[in-house]
């Protein structure tokens, strides 16, 4: 069996086209898909219109020479053929209790690890030192943790990397304000609490602005920096380690585990990557800088556009450090797969580093990069998310307020639980809720940020889910059996919806292949809350304690357990905690 029905269907089909047409048909793509109207089956295969051009005949004749060089009697009835010449499967329930079986044994819900383990990056989060980290790098932080999760899930290995904003012009402004501002900090030897980092950003810049002086001074301690020069080296760290400590708390509660590999790091080789460019004569001198002259990028009078890679005052600038580090992850890390989460904006830059990168003969077919791009975090009202004073939000009080929120509304309903339990309960469901929100939306668009959407307990939210999972654990619970009898109980499926059920558990592994390979985790959420609604038809129907007779209770009671396990499950991939109880 390959890892998903899905996939083993392909395979089936694949080797039908193979008996009746010739290994010449080999390749093709058999087109199958889970079927949209459940009447005619469970599955559809639309492989027969798109070969009645190459083969000459006419769909109807092609499906039924495919059915009749079709391997299925294991795992499916025998196929029918619908309308123009869609080959309908519907799985046997035989199969599907076999399938349940193998998910309810062992921790990895019957999912295989991947026979092609690939060495992936993922590059997210990424937010600027000293500078506001804002909700769009706690989007790229939620997204990218859970393609990673998704992708080492699969069994790949995942490097982790922060590409935080630690280099750069901006850092001689403040350096130079630090020694003005905090002359102790040089000299003492314990790590100074520079406190709020952004405030300090915004006094640097006031300095900046009014200051020729200042100015002057700033220019001077980028030169340092870039050369090493211990002083500015030191005020540098200091600041690193600041803002690292701040992010951090941020990582902590929404427990990221990611690997800081700033900007800096790829600065020894920037030169090197200017060297490389020219060797290779796709170097150009424009206006003083050296640039690259980019296909399929032109300027309103038609004009190829140049990506800068060196500024006229010898400085590199942000595509400079993404090209030396693009290079740095194939020829060093050995990456397989690179994928960078980003909001949308920043999608040309990526296609202008990856076009550079191919043409440098760095990036090749055996390195698949990608840039994930998502849209805008909005207000209620539509527009920019601000404070109602008209700042910019601060990630900790977003969070808080999540987490407020769920508390409050715990104090009115529970008061009777201890002040640490509602804590734990008001954490998850309120972390969770913000995660959830986003995930569940297609990561392309906007969205917008809504506490009262986000932690209702209608809909395709994180408090509906974890309400959905601790329901079904109650129900196990009270059904008392241990978990032994439960592994070795037989299913059966004579319900529509148990069938139902049954057949939507076992799409789990399509979908985490679906979502590691067009990386939109909003699939795996909406599976997850449709399986929730499947499981509330079931028990609707079915009953489950009150069965009529013990093999339907143990076998509904299995149903229960594995709905369970695939919510916690799906919610960990998701990057949220389960509650036993609420
Ligand atoms: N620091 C950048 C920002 O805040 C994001 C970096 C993304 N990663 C990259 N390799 N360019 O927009």
């Amino acid at each position: 069996m390959n890892n998903s029905v899905l996939s083993e269907l392909k395979t089936r089909f694949q080797d039908a086209c193979v008996k009746a047409f010739g290994e010449e048909y080999r390749n093709i793509d058999p087109n199958v898909s889970i079927a949209k109207d459940l009447r005619f089956g469970d599955y559809q295969c639309n492989a027969a219109l798109s070969l009645s051009k190459r083969l000459k005949q006419k769909p109807q004749a092609i499906a039924s020479q495919i059915i009749e060089n079709l391997t299925i009697t294991d795992l499916g009835e025998t196929p029918t053929i619908d309308g123009p010449g869609f080959i309908n499967v519907k799985l046997k329930s035989s199969f599907l209790a076999s399938q349940l079986v193998a998910i309810n044994s062992g921790d990895r819900l019957g999912i295989p690890l991947t026979s092609n383990p690939q060495r992936v990056i993922v590059d997210f989060s990424s937010p600027n030192i000293a500078k506001e980290m804002h909700v769009g790098h706690l989007r790229s932080t939620i997204i990218g943790d859970c393609i990673a999760r998704i992708l080492e899930f699969q069994g790949h290995r995942v490097l982790r990397l922060n590409h935080v904003g630690d280099w750069g012009t901006q850092f001689g402004m403040l350096i130079t304000y630090l020694k003005e501002a905090y002359p102790k900090a040089l000299t003492e030897s314990d790590a100074l609490d520079l406190g709020d980092l952004v405030a300090l950003y915004r006094a640097a810049k006031k300095r900046f602005d009014e200051d020729e002086k200042f100015k002057e001074e700033s220019r001077l301690a980028v030169v340092d920096l870039q050369s090493g020069q211990p002083e500015a080296t030191f005020c540098w760290k200091l600041l690193c380690d600041q803002s690292r400590r701040e992010f951090q708390k941020i990582y902590d509660v929404l427990d990221i585990e990611i690997t800081e590999r700033g900007e800096s790091f790829y600065s020894p080789y920037l030169g090197s990557v200017v060297q490389d460019l020219q060797v290779l004569g796709l170097l150009e001198k424009s206006e003083g800088a050296l640039c690259v002259f980019l296909d399929g990028f032109t300027n309103k009078e038609g004009d190829r556009m140049p990506l800068i890679i060196q500024k006229t005052d010898g400085g590199y600038n942000y595509a400079t450090t993404d090209l030396a580090a693009i290079r740095y992850r194939i020829k060093e890390d050995q990456a397989d797969r690179i994928i960078y989460v980003t909001d949308m904006g920043q999608s040309s830059h990526f296609e202008q580093v990856f076009q550079v990168a191919r043409r440098a003969e760095w990036l090749t077919e055996s390195t698949q990069v990608t840039h994930v791009p998502f849209g805008l975090v909005l207000g209620e009202d539509g527009k920019k998310l601000k404070t109602r004073s008209g700042d910019t939000v601060r990630l900790q009080e977003l969070l808080d307020e999540a987490i407020a929120r769920v508390k409050t509304d715990l104090e009115t309903r529970n008061p009777e639980y201890d002040q640490t339990y509602k804590q734990e309960v008001a954490e998850a469901v309120g972390l969770g809720a913000v995660k959830y929100a986003d995930l569940s939306q297609n990561r392309t668009s906007n969205y917008a940020f809504s506490f009262d959407k986000m932690l209702s307990l209608q809909g395709n939210t994180a408090p509906y889910m974890l309400y959905a999972y601790v329901r079904i654990r109650g129900i196990s619970r009270k059904g008392d059996v241990d978990l032994d009898a439960l592994a070795t109980a037989t299913i059966n499926l004579n319900h529509e919806l148990e069938l139902a059920l049954a057949k939507h558990l076992i799409q789990l592994a399509e979908i985490i292949d679906a979502v590691a390979e067009d990386l939109m985790p909003n699939r795996l959420c909406l599976y997850l809350f449709e399986l929730s609604q499947k499981f509330n038809q079931f028990y609707d129907q079915c009953p489950v304690l009150q069965a009529e007779n013990e093999s339907d209770r143990l076998s509904r009671l299995i149903l229960c357990h594995i709905t369970a396990k695939t919510l916690k499950f799906g919610l960990n991939l998701l990057g949220i905690r389960v509650l036993e109880k609420m």
